[in-house]
C-alpha cells in the first residue's frame, strides 16, 4: 500500500546526499508495505526549482536512477523539504508517469505525494481542465496540485495553511498527503517525528481550531475574496482561519525558533532511526511546518476534542524491525511468537489469582455484557481469528455472536443497532473495509470495541474503547503472531465478560491456566520447523492443489492455513469443514491429491475420524496433525505433526504454526518472495 516519507530541515546544514539518502532510506523502511513504484521532489540547483525522480520498480531501482541523474550531491541546504512516495497502483498502471510525486504545472510550483484515494477527483479533473489545466497522469492524486495552484492563482497573497485548508475541503475519500511544506491527514495516519540538538521546551503542540466570528480583519477579507472568486465546486474554507500562536515545543526562551529537522511518514518504523520523539495526526489535521515550526490546524471550531497534540517517545526499537538472524520477516515472526503472545497478556493476565484484566475495556465491560448481540467484524486473516474464537465467546457469555467479512457485511448494508456491540479486528488498524464498516456501526449508535495491534492506528482511535494486541511490529504480509496474539487478547475478552458467572467459575480457571502454558507450548512446536521443511519437500512440492480439513474449532484454523499457503506459495489450498466432505469435495479425493487433516482431541474427535476414515477409504494419504502418542495413529506410515495438548479453545493456537511453516517453507522451496507476495499489500487501505 502507498508510503508516504517526508523530511524537512530548518537552520540545520544538509547536503544534497544526505537528503536524498534520508528519504532513500525512509522509503526502505516502507517497503513492506508493498508497493510497485518510488518517487521524490527535492529542491534543485536555483531558488524554486525543484528536481524529481521517479521509477517504477523498487526502492533500489529509484537509487539507481538518481545515481545515473548525477545531481550535484554537494549542495547543501540550510533549510529544505523533501517528499517522497511508494506507490501501489490503483488509478493507473504503474508507470514513470503515474509515479508520486504529482506536480501542478512544469514548474512544480506544487507538489503532492498522497496515500489514499480521492473519490471525486473526476469531477475536480473536469472542473480543472474547463479553467485549462492539462492533466498528465491517470493518477486521483494529480488533481491535488492542480487544484492548488488554480486556487493559488486565483490569491496569490493567500496564506498557506488557508489554501492547504481550502484544497482539502474539496477533496473526498480518504487521504494522508504531504504537499510542499504542508501535509494534512485523513483517515491513512501520518506521523511526524522531530529531532532538535536541544530540549524541547514542551512536549506538545497546541491545536488551533478555526472559530467562526473571530476573523482578523485581513484574513476575513482574503476569505470573502476566495469566495467571491471561485466556483461553486471549490467554494473555499468559510472558517477556517489561523490563530498566530507559535508551537511553543520548537522556541527557544526568548521565542526564537531553533533549529529542527522533521520527518514525515505514513509509519514510525520510517522515523525511528532519526528520533523516538513522535506526534500522531487525528483524522483532519493539517500540519503546517514552515520556518522550523509545526502548527496544527483544523477545519472545524473545537468541538470538545483535545486541543493539543502530544509528543510521545515511541518505544519501538529499530533491531525490532530489522531481521535479527532470520532470512525472512515472515520467519522472524512466527519464530517470536512464544514472545509476542506473552506480550499480549503482559499486565492483563494473573495465572496465580487467576483474573484477567483489561484496562481499554474496563468502563465498558458492563455495557458490553448487557448487548444484546456481538459482532465481529475483519477481514483476511483476523476474520479467521474471529471465526477462531467464536465458540468460546458463545460458551462464555451465552451473547448471540455473528463473525462477519467487512466487505460483505457492508455490502449487505446488515442491520445494525444501538444495543449491539461490534468488534473491529484488525492487525494494521487501517483495513479499508473494516474501518469502512466501523464507520457504519458508529453511524448506527452501536458500541464500538477495537483490537488492534498498531498503536494510533486509525480503528484504534475511532473505536469507543478496545485492546492493543501488543504483539510488536508485523511486517511480514503474511499474518502470523498477530493472528495468534488477536486469539489469545479475544479469549481474555470473553474471560473478563464472564467473570461475573459463576457457573463458568471453572471452565474459566482452566483456560487461564492453559493460557499460562502456551507459550512454552508455541516453543515445543517449533522445535518441529526442520521436520516440517523435510515434509514440504517431500508431499508437497510440484504439487497443483492442497486440501486442508478441520471441524468445529479447527475450521477456522484450516481457514487460517489455507490463506497462508495461497497467500505466499501460490498453491492452490482450500479449507474443508470435514463434515461437508461427503457432501462433494470427497470427489476430489484419490492416492494424489495431498492433504493435510486436522486430527487433535476434542469433542469432536469421533465425528472428525469419521473423515479420515472416508479419505483413507479413497486411497488418500493424508498428513494428520495430531496429539503426541495417539494411538489411533501409531502406524509407522502415518505421516504425522504432533502437537501438545491444551484446552480444547485454546488448541487452535497450537494447531495453526506447523500451517504457518509449512507455508513459510512451501514459499522458500519455490524460491518465492515470502515477504511481498505478488499482488498483495500488508495494509489494504482500499476498498
Ligand atoms: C495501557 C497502555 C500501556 C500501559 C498500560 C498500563 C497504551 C497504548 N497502552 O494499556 O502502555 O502499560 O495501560 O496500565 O497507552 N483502545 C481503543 N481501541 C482499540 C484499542 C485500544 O479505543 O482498538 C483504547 C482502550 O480503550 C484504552 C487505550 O486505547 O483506552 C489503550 O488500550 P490498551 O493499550 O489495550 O490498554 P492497556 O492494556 O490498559
Ligand atoms: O490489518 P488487518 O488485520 O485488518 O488486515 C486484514 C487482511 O488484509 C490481512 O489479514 C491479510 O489477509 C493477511 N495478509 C493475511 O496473511
Amino acid at each position: 500500500m502507498c508510503g508516504i516519507f517526508g523530511y524537512i530541515n530548518y537552520l540545520v546544514e544538509r547536503d544534497r546526499q544526505f537528503i536524498i539518502d534520508t528519504l532513500l532510506n525512509g522509503l526502505s523502511r516502507l517497503e513492506y508495505r508493498g508497493y510497485d513504484s518510488a518517487g521524490m521532489a527535492v529542491d534543485g540547483d536555483k531558488k524554486n526549482e525543484v528536481q524529481a525522480f521517479k521509477e517504477v520498480g523498487k526502492v533500489a531501482k529509484l537509487r539507481e536512477l538518481i545515481a545515473e541523474s548525477k545531481p550535484d550531491m554537494t549542495k547543501s541546504f540550510e533549510s529544505h523539504a523533501g517528499i517522497s512516495h511508494t506507490r501501489w497502483a490503483t488509478h493507473g498502471t504503474p508507470t514513470r508517469q503515474n509515479c508520486h510525486p504529482h506536480r501542478s504545472d512544469a514548474t512544480w510550483e506544487f507538489a503532492v505525494v498522497h496515500n489514499g484515494i480521492i473519490t471525486n477527483y473526476k469531477e475536480l479533473k473536469a472542473l480543472l481542465e474547463s479553467k485549462g489545466f492539462r492533466f498528465e497522469t491517470e493518477t486521483d492524486t494529480e488533481c491535488i496540485a492542480k487544484l492548488a495552484k488554480y486556487l493559488y492563482d486565483q490569491h496569490p497573497d493567500i496564506e498557506f495553511t488557508v489554501l492547504a485548508k481550502a484544497v482539502i475541503k474539496e477533496l473526498e475519500g480518504a487521504f494522508g498527503l504531504l504537499l510542499k511544506l504542508s501535509l494534512p491527514a485523513r483517515v491513512p495516519p501520518l506521523v511526524i517525528g522531530v529531532r532538535t540538538s536541544k530540549k524541547m521546551k514542551v512536549d506538545f503542540v497546541d491545536v488551533e481550531f478555526s472559530e467562526e466570528g473571530a476573523l482578523p480583519a485581513e484574513q476575513a477579507s482574503q476569505n470573502a475574496a476566495i469566495k467571491k472568486s471561485s466556483a461553486s465546486l471549490l467554494a473555499p474554507p468559510d472558517k477556517s482561519l489561523l490563530h498566530r500562536s507559535q508551537s511553543r515545543a520548537f522556541l527557544s526562551d526568548d521565542g526564537i525558533p531553533q533549529p529542527a529537522e522533521f520527518f514525515l511518514s505514513s509509519d514510525p518504523s520510517a522515523i525511528v532511526e532519526h528520533t523516538k520523539k513522535v506526534l500522531y495526526l487525528e483524522d483532519d489535521d493539517i500540519a503546517h511546518i514552515h520556518e522550523g515550526q509545526l502548527n496544527i490546524h483544523r477545519l472545524t471550531k473545537n468541538d470538545g476534542t483535545s486541543n493539543v497534540r502530544t509528543i510521545q517517545t515511541i518505544e519501538l526499537e529499530l533491531q525490532e524491525i530489522m531481521k535479527g538472524k532470520f532470512d525472512h520477516f515472515m520467519q522472524k515472526e512466527i519464530f517470536e511468537q512464544p514472545e509476542s503472545i506473552v506480550n499480549t497478556m503482559r499486565g492483563r493476565l494473573d495465572t496465580v489469582n487467576k483474573k484477567v484484566t483489561l484496562g481499554g475495556l474496563r468502563q465498558y465491560i458492563s455495557t458490553i455484557r448487557r448487548c444484546r448481540r456481538l459482532i465481529f467484524i475483519a477481514c483476511g486473516t483476523s476474520y479467521h481469528s474471529c471465526m477462531a474464537v467464536r465458540g468460546v465467546f458463545e460458551e462464555l457469555t451465552e451473547i448471540p455472536i455473528a463473525v462477519e467479512l467487512a466487505s460483505d457485511f457492508l455490502d449487505r448494508q446488515a442491520p445494525v443497532f444501538r444495543d449491539d456491540t461490534c468488534v473491529f479486528v484488525s492487525q494494521s488498524g487501517e483495513t479499508a473495509d473494516s474501518l469502512m464498516a466501523l464507520r457504519y456501526c458508529l453511524e448506527r449508535g452501536a458500541l464500538t470495541v477495537g483490537v488492534v495491534n498498531v498503536v494510533g492506528s486509525s480503528i484504534s482511535l475511532l473505536t469507543h474503547c478496545g485492546v492493543h494486541i501488543n504483539a510488536g511490529p508485523e511486517i511480514g504480509v503474511a499474518s502470523t503472531k498477530a493472528y495468534t496474539s488477536q486469539f489469545v487478547a479475544m479469549v481474555m475478552f470473553a474471560l473478563s465478560l464472564s467473570e461475573d458467572r459463576a457457573s463458568k467459575h471453572q471452565r474459566r480457571e482452566e483456560i487461564m491456566e492453559g493460557l499460562g502454558k502456551i507459550s512454552e507450548q508455541f516453543r515445543e512446536i517449533l522445535k518441529l520447523n526442520d521436520s516440517i521443511k523435510d515434509m514440504c519437500a517431500k508431499f508437497f512440492k510440484d504439487q497443483k492443489s492442497l486440501l486442508l480439513l478441520g471441524r468445529g474449532a479447527q475450521f477456522p484454523t484450516a481457514l487460517e492455513g489455507a490463506l497462508k499457503i495461497k497467500e505466499i506459495s501460490y498453491l492452490h489450498c482450500e479449507a474443508v469443514m470435514s463434515g461437508e466432505l461427503k457432501h462433494g469435495v470427497l470427489a476430489l479425493v484419490d492416492e494424489n491429491l495431498p492433504i493435510i487433516m486436522i486430527l487433535t482431541r476434542d469433542n469432536l474427535f469421533t465425528k472428525s475420524l469419521n473423515a479420515y476414515q472416508q479419505v483413507i477409504a479413497r486411497g488418500g494419504r493424508p498428513i494428520v496433525i495430531c496429539n503426541p502418542d495417539d494411538p489411533e495413529f501409531s502406524a509407522a506410515q502415518t505421516e504425522k505433526i504432533a502437537v501438545p495438548k491444551t484446552v480444547d479453545c485454546l488448541q487452535g493456537l497450537l494447531n495453526v504454526i506447523p500451517l504457518q511453516l509449512v507455508s513459510y517453507w512451501l514459499a522458500v522451496g519455490e524460491g518465492l518472495n515470502v515477504d511481498f507476495p505478488r499482488n498483495l499489500a500488508k495494509s489494504v487501505t482500499v476498498e
